[in-house]
């Protein structure tokens, strides 16, 4: 007996010991105490039911907190504790412009986005991460993949079946390495040729815009991999190509993040269309612009978002907003939040702040501001996207991410998309060249697919030079001459005395350059690339110049010499499209997406 009542302060020892290794287990490994033993049978979980009747269960379950948790957009290297992805029950993750992983194969996207989504498993209710990227032209982040012509340049091929082909490969090519939703197609009607976002839109015609961009969301929602649907983004909402030259918010910047000085009736006929058509065609996301319009930013505006686009134009997909537009929209953090949610942004790409704006949204919810109905409708919004895509039904994504990016028949499109986009803006008896000619080749950008790819290229402002695979202009130039022999190639222009070449090609062109960094007074060519110009005419009979810019440039006062000139715009990784038409093996179809006048 006496020997027993010894023993119970041990055996109380061991028995706390695992309870509390146990509470601990909970809260470490399943982020909860939730005993109620819906761990997978819940009615939310069978997908055998209406994404409308899991979205409703499913809410019923969740606590403010797990709702405010959802309507959060993070960037994915602000997340320094990964713990935090199931803790605070974000609903989205993104990679903003360069935001790649370690590793920057298809293997190692693969990886990165479903360790994140396995955090989120961690969950009590293990609500799927939507994992977003801009796929600009193709999964552009990812060294490898299928770079395509930036959108203006697809402008120029007016051809709707190629852009949804590009929409679906793209949207393919991400996928496979486990990203679903792509922020794009860009919908913006450009209307000043000096903001830096111009190479982004498909013109500046409201018509062309909204047939290419339907067409566009058409092919990128077809994609069905591993279980799972990939959905668009129509941005940016609205009016954003409106903005003014020298309104920019941002003092770094001149037009881009700026004002737009229209009316209601333009922006309504102008600019409202490409939306208007994109949500007919199913798109799934819209993403509000980082501008202002009648005295304040759009992201608060209560008319434009909640009257017009989901009243009026029946948009019931989830409603996101731009990098750190919320906080843009004043200086005191906490009302611009309120501002936003009341105003029907669902989704907020904070994109850093993320405790900071579960505590103020909270905050807000508690004292009244924002209502329990506002922040249900925003959550009911994003889970009935997410289940509709089937990411609670493979949460993962598995398949051999390499064999499915940046694949032969994928470049073969992009390649047809390149010669549709060339456009002839002078020809004077020197197009078509025959193939056996003599040819000089010369320019920044002729040997050069950084310049190729413009911004949004492995970088967000872009890269400089050959670091990625692909075919330059040059080497397409020189695979589909008779002669490789005809060809000679100096950057300047400084070639040996005594050469005389048929054809002088310069391929010249701007730096790459993305959003506000390339609103620029007077778009042009540089001096050097003058130089380069005529260096080169003085051994060549002719000169062809081949311009590779994101927008009309100013050549004024230089183009009364030149025998030809071509806008080949940002092609992207397959160079050869443009020797497709120099030679005559295509002819030429593209048309200019927008106003450019070279003499
Ligand atoms: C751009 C968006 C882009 C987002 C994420 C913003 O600065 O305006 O077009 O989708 O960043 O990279
Ligand atoms: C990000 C881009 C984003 C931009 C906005 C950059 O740091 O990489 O995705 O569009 O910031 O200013």
């Amino acid at each position: 007996m006496k020997q027993r009542n010894a023993l119970r302060p041990l055996l109380l020892v061991i028995i706390t010991f695992i309870a509390v290794g146990i509470l601990f287990y909970f809260v470490k490994e399943k982020g909860s105490f939730d005993f109620t033993g819906c761990v997978r049978n819940c009615l939310y979980q069978n997908s055998e039911i209406s994404a409308e009747q899991r979205v409703d269960d499913l809410l019923k379950r969740m606590t403010l907190e797990e709702k405010i948790g959802q309507m959060a957009l993070v960037e994915k290297n602000s997340i320094h504790d990964l713990d935090d992805v199931w803790r605070y029950g974000i609903g989205g993750i993104l990679s903003g412009g360069g935001g790649k992983p370690p590793s920057n194969t298809p293997e190692g996207w693969l990886e990165m986005v479903n360790n994140f989504q396995s955090y989120s498993q961690r969950s009590r209710l293990k609500i799927p991460l939507l994992y977003g990227a801009d796929g600009n032209h193709g999964h552009s982040n990812l060294i490898g993949a299928t770079i395509f012509p930036h959108f203006i340049g697809l402008g120029a091929t007016r051809d709707s079946k190629l852009v949804e082909q590009i929409g679906r490969i793209t949207a393919a090519e991400m996928a496979a390495t486990g990203i679903f939703w792509n922020f794009s197609p860009n919908l913006d009607i450009v209307t000043d040729i000096r903001w830096g976002r111009v190479y982004e839109t498909f013109g500046s015609d409201t018509n062309l815009v909204s047939n290419l961009g339907e067409a566009y969301v058409k092919g990128a929602q077809s994609v069905f991999h591993d279980g799972k649907y990939a959905i668009a983004t129509a941005k940016h909402y609205l009016g954003t190509g409106a903005m003014v030259w020298g309104s920019s918010g941002n003092p770094k910047f001149i037009i881009d993040q700026g004002t737009s000085q229209v009316d209601e009736q333009e922006l309504r006929v102008k600019h409202l269309p490409p939306f208007k058509k994109a949500i007919q065609a199913g798109a799934q996301v819209v993403m509000v612009g980082l501008n202002s319009w009648n005295g304040g930013k759009m992201a608060a505006n209560n008319y434009l978002v909640n009257e017009v686009l989901k009243k009026e134009l029946g948009f019931n997909g989830i409603v996101v907003s731009d990098w750190y537009g919320v906080y843009e929209i004043s200086p005191n953090k906490y009302e611009s939040t309120i501002a936003a949610i009341n105003a029907g942004i669902d989704m907020v790409m904070i994109p850093y702040e993320y405790k900071n704006f579960t505590e103020d949204l909270k905050k807000a919810v508690e004292r009244g501001r924002v209502s329990e109905e506002r922040i249900d409708d925003a959550v009911k919004r994003i889970l009935t996207v997410k289940f509709k895509m089937g990411l609670f039904d493979h949460v993962l994504t598995n398949g051999e991410a390499s064999s499915m990016v940046g694949t032969l028949e994928n470049k073969k499109v992009a390649r047809e998309a390149v010669r549709k986009s060339v456009v002839v803006l002078k020809n004077e008896n020197i197009l078509p060249i025959p193939k056996n000619a003599t040819l000089a080749v010369a320019g920044s950008g002729a040997h050069n697919l950084g310049v190729q790819g413009g911004g949004w290229t492995v970088e967000w402002q872009g890269i400089d030079g050959n670091w990625i695979p692909g075919t330059t202009i040059l080497q397409g130039i020189l695979n589909s001459v008779s002669k490789k022999e005809n060809v000679i190639f100096e950057e300047k222009g400084n070639f040996r005395a005594g050469t005389l070449a048929d054809v002088g090609v310069a391929v010249v062109g701007e730096k790459p350059y993305s959003e506000g960094w390339g609103d620029k007074e007077n778009p042009s060519l540089s001096e050097d690339d003058l130089k380069t110009i005529e260096n080169l005419r003085r051994y060549s009979r002719k000169v062809l110049i081949i311009i590779i810019s994101g927008r009309p440039l100013n050549i004024k006062n230089h183009s009364a010499n030149w025998d030809g000139i071509l806008a080949a715009w940002l092609p992207g990784t397959e160079g050869e499209g443009v020797a497709d038409v120099l030679f005559g093996d295509f002819p030429f179809t593209g048309k200019l997406p927008l106003k450019w006048e070279i003499e």
